[in-house]
């Protein structure tokens, strides 16, 4: 077998009359009146190979019967393409190399698509053939970025003192908030392990065993519904710091991003990374991510609202409700139609019973509120909803009058596509910002307790320490997330140390003595063998590496991903199993038939 010399990346100008043998897949055929020309591909890039009917007759016959995706390895000089036929896109483009003897190393089925081919086509496809759809370029850039991204990661908290520690993949439920995937165990008849939702106290863990700074690139598991920055298995970048605060752990964070920001895409983060409360979030954004790429924030007109003579604004107001609105800037073309029909339909899938409107226009040079709910309002509350929106003419004002939640979830959603469609985001922009002082818990009204806003296992602020006993809603936590361009990149906290307080959250969570015992007996009783503070974070490695290659899909930055159903339709996971395993694991199927 003709062995390789060179990868199809490499080759210019100053290989000149050197013999090379190249290897890799046929990425396109010409046949241009004798001479044979083939862009022969391999993982650093192309090159383009010449068969010569006369010098090598014999190289150009079996040339000829090359098809594309066949694998050939290729012996020849280097030489310079002719004038005008260097191909300046290409690393190699100045040269070409002159085949002399060509070995078909395996032939290949016609591709179900072009490797070539953008990202249009069927994504289920891709995914069935998903050999052939990773071999295409743009595939081939995103993984090199997350390689870079894991590189960076590793090399940097190496630098930093981290140490990489494996943790278990068959493990014990963990409190992440999602559903678990279970696995069998056949040594225990109807005892089951659960895939890691993270390693969040097998971290924790390792700090009370003394390792301090701990790191680690690792699948975790979560059996919810997949959506396009969600996978049911994904990668986190995980990490936990002993005898640290919540600036350490900041801090060491900042610093990677900074670094994979420089080395990938030669950005210059400015440090420190701007912080924001969970409140002003809430109140400004109406998220607990904000994206702060625009502004268009969210205004509370409650008050307007009680005291115009609009009966639903006044009636929430009365209930109780909030009122808050946003002024999206140019909007006012908007014709009627794309504001009912484009944008209270998309309020409504939020939950908002309706969107009121003003568009600004120009009364002698001066802006004015205009819709047919106009008339309801004072001149004096239309001009103070005007300074208070900061509403220029040509404006368009949107508000929302219900619940607190249903206001921000539905505004939140609406300034997020309106600063899309307004071209408001701008590529290569990119915007982070720490959310910090998140409440501890939130009271959940249906199942009558208090939720965990991250993991129980977060700390309270000390000052609220004592509010533990009697009030729990006002504590803040020592969490926060780092969010960028809207999207949540990662989320730690620092911990609980102290048995005493980790048993009253669980109580006040609801989670009653036996249940800790039960879930979290392990933890809670190595808690008590000397634990020092510490506190961690974890990044979620697919997302960040979505924002750093610009797409919007979770699944191209993951080689073998599953579809929305959870399917990996390459492998055809999951599937049925034979009725012995099952035996084994002492399980019997009751309704659903599996997959045959
Ligand atoms: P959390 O649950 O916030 O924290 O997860 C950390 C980060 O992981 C990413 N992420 C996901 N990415 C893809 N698909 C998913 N289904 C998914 N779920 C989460 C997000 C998120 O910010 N143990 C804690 C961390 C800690 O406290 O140290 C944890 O797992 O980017």
């Amino acid at each position: 077998m003709l062995k390789r010399t060179h990868n199809c990346g490499e080759l210019t100008k100053q290989n000149e009359g050197q013999e090379v043998i190249l290897s890799g897949w046929v990425n396109s055929y010409r046949d241009h009146g004798g001479l044979v020309f083939i862009d022969l591909r391999d993982r650093a890039g192309l090159t383009q190979l010449v068969f010569n009917p006369e010098s090598h007759p014999q190289a150009h016959e079996v040339a000829r019967s090359l098809r594309d995706e066949w694998v050939i390895a290729a012996k020849g000089a280097v030489r310079q393409r002719g004038e005008g036929l260097t191909n300046p896109k290409l690393a190699t483009g100045e040269i070409e190399v002159d085949i002399v003897e060509l070995e078909i190393l395996n032939k290949a089925l016609t591709p179900p698509f072009e490797v070539t081919s953008s990202n249009q086509v069927n994504e289920e496809l891709r995914l069935r053939y998903r050999y052939i759809d990773l071999r295409r370029e743009e595939m081939q850039k995103i993984f090199k970025v997350r390689n870079q991204v894991t590189n960076i990661v590793r090399s940097y908290h190496q630098e930093n003192g981290f140490m990489e520690v494996e943790t278990p993949m068959l493990a014990k439920s963990t409190p992440e908030g999602a559903r678990d995937f279970l696995v069998p165990s056949r040594l225990t008849a109807g005892a089951f392990y659960a895939l890691p939702q993270s390693p969040q106290l097998f971290k924790q863990i390792l700090m009370i065993s003394g390792f301090d700074r701990y790191l680690q690139v690792v699948k975790c598991f979560r059996d919810e519904d997949p959506r396009a920055d969600r996978q049911v298995e994904f990668t986190q970048v995980d990490l936990e710091m002993s005898f640290v605060d919540m600036d350490d752990v900041i801090g060491i964070t900042e610093g990677c991003f900074a670094k994979v920001w420089k080395e990938i895409l030669d950005i210059d983060l400015e440090l420190p990374l701007p912080r924001m409360s969970y409140k002003q979030a809430m109140d400004d954004y109406g998220v607990d991510r904000p994206d702060i790429r625009f502004e268009m924030l969210l205004k509370d007109i409650t008050d307007i609202g009680a005291a115009s003579e609009f009966k639903v604004f006044n009636s929430v107001a009365k209930g109780g409700g909030i009122i808050k609105g946003l002024c999206a800037p140019g909007a006012a073309t908007f014709s009627r139609s794309d504001i009912e029909k484009g944008l209270t339909d998309f309020v409504a899938d939020y939950g908002a019973k309706g969107l009121a409107w003003f568009k600004v226009t120009d009364e002698g040079g001066k802006p004015e509120l205009t819709s047919n709910i106009a008339k309801f309002f004072t001149d004096e509350q239309r001009q103070e909803m005007i300074s208070r929106f900061g509403a220029n003419i040509g404006d368009l004002v949107l508000m929302v009058a219900s619940d607190e939640g249903t206001v921000n979830k539905s505004l939140g959603a609406l300034r997020c596509k309106l600063g899309e469609d307004l071209g408001l985001c701008k590529e290569g922009d990119y915007k982070f910002v720490w959310v910090v002082d998140f409440p501890l818990m939130e009271y959940n009204p249906d199942e009558k307790r208090w939720d965990s806003l991250h993991h129980p296992f977060t700390a309270p602020v000390p000052e609220d320490l004592d509010k533990l006993d009697d009030n729990p809603e006002g504590i803040l936590s020592q969490a926060y997330d780092i969010v960028l361009n809207g999207n949540e990149v990662a989320g730690g906290s620092i911990r609980i140390h102290q048995p005493d307080v980790q048993a009253k959250v669980f109580s006040l969570l609801g989670i009653s003595d036996e249940m800790a015992e039960e879930r979290f007996g392990f933890f809670l009783k190595a808690l008590e063998y000397g634990t020092p503070p510490h506190g961690g974070i974890a990044w979620g490695l697919d997302r960040l590496t979505m924002i750093l290659t610009g797409t919007d899909n979770i699944r191209d930055v993951i080689a073998f991903p599953k579809t929305q159903k959870g399917q990996c339709l390459m492998t055809d996971a999951p599937s049925g199993v034979d009725p012995a395993q099952l035996d084994e694991l002492s399980i019997a199927i009751k309704a659903a038939k599996p997959k045959p």
